[in-house]
């Protein structure tokens, strides 16, 4: 068994990304800038974008939060985004999900730029994935696909399970495994709620990815022998031996699954990392693509 160690891969393609952020100065061209919007204080999300600002400073990038109260009107916060489409000093814009309940996650996701959405949840970037056309990947869906080419994962053939449907990871992430590409070339299954025999077409999976948000639902009966497990779950579980009161747990029961399997990622330093890196990646690319 081997890990899939998310943190150095996550690592090695941010130090990559800031020779390249160092070319660019050098040549005199713009740095490339994320501006990341936050609504409310969900703690999760504060998190998640604190690491998101954290690596664009350690990359080079220049990053803008944009925080907003929770009691924002949806029009406002169509406002902000209005501006940061037609800011000519923003690369990449990222509004972090979950909304507050009263504001349309679809209609904020559709009023960011195409050109500048860096998170590739716009109909159009899922529309061009979904055609093979080049378009901005979803970070953690495209964070995994660098993970399995970074450790040299021959995919092709193989029968991909996929444990979740949501826009964000289980949907994309079906997508690129299908595609014709190296890592790729998958037979997908997509699973959800209302699958049938779930344990016996997990079973048959070579590789699980597991992005369903209950923590360790995967258990070592349901996994072959030898399969490539990815683990996109973290969720906060009471543990009174952790300082914090709390353990982030994955989608996976790692202990008694991890014999079992060729790879698999652990949780946390698995796809949490390698989420941050893509996000680099798009951010990289909107600003060489924009100017
Ligand atoms: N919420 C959970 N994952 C993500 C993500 O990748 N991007 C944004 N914007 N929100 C999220």
């Amino acid at each position: 068994m081997q890990i899939l160690d998310g943190q150095t891969t996550s690592q090695a393609i941010k130090d990559a990304l800031k020779i390249q952020v160092a070319q660019l100065i050098n040549e005199g061209k713009k740095v490339p800038h994320l501006a990341a919007v936050l609504v409310g204080n969900n703690g999760a999300s504060e998190t998640y974008v604190g690491a998101k600002v954290k690596a664009c400073a350690e990359i080079g990038f220049k990053s803008t939060l944009i925080r907003l109260e929770d009691d924002i009107s949806e029009n406002k916060l169509l406002g902000v985004i209005e501006d940061l489409n037609n800011n000519p000093e923003v690369d990449g814009i990222l509004v972090q999900l979950p909304l507050p309940k009263h504001i349309s996650d679809e209609n904020v996701i559709n009023a960011i730029s195409v050109a500048k959405d860096v998170d590739g949840f716009h109909p159009i970037s899922i529309g061009r994935l979904v055609q093979g056309l080049p378009s901005f990947v979803p970070a953690t869906p495209h964070g995994i696909m660098l993970l399995l080419e970074h450790y040299k994962i021959n995919t092709k053939g193989m029968h991909a399970v996929v444990v979740g449907r949501s826009n964000i990871v289980g949907r994309p992430m079906s997508i690129l495994l299908s595609s014709n590409t190296n890592p790729g070339n998958c037979t997908v299954t997509i699973c959800h709620s209302h699958t049938r025999n779930l344990k016996e077409i997990c079973l048959q999976g070579d590789i699980i990815v597991a992005a369903l948000g209950k923590a360790e639902f995967v258990t070592a009966d349901m996994v072959k022998e030898g399969a490539i497990i990815i683990d996109v779950g973290i969720t906060p579980v009471v543990d009174a031996s952790k300082k914090s009161g709390f353990a982030l747990k994955g989608d996976v029961k790692f202990d008694e699954v991890a014999p079992k399997c060729s790879f698999i990622t652990p949780v946390p330093k698995g796809v949490g990392p390698m989420t941050i890196a893509a996000l680099m990646k798009n951010t990289f690319k909107a600003c060489v693509e924009n100017n």
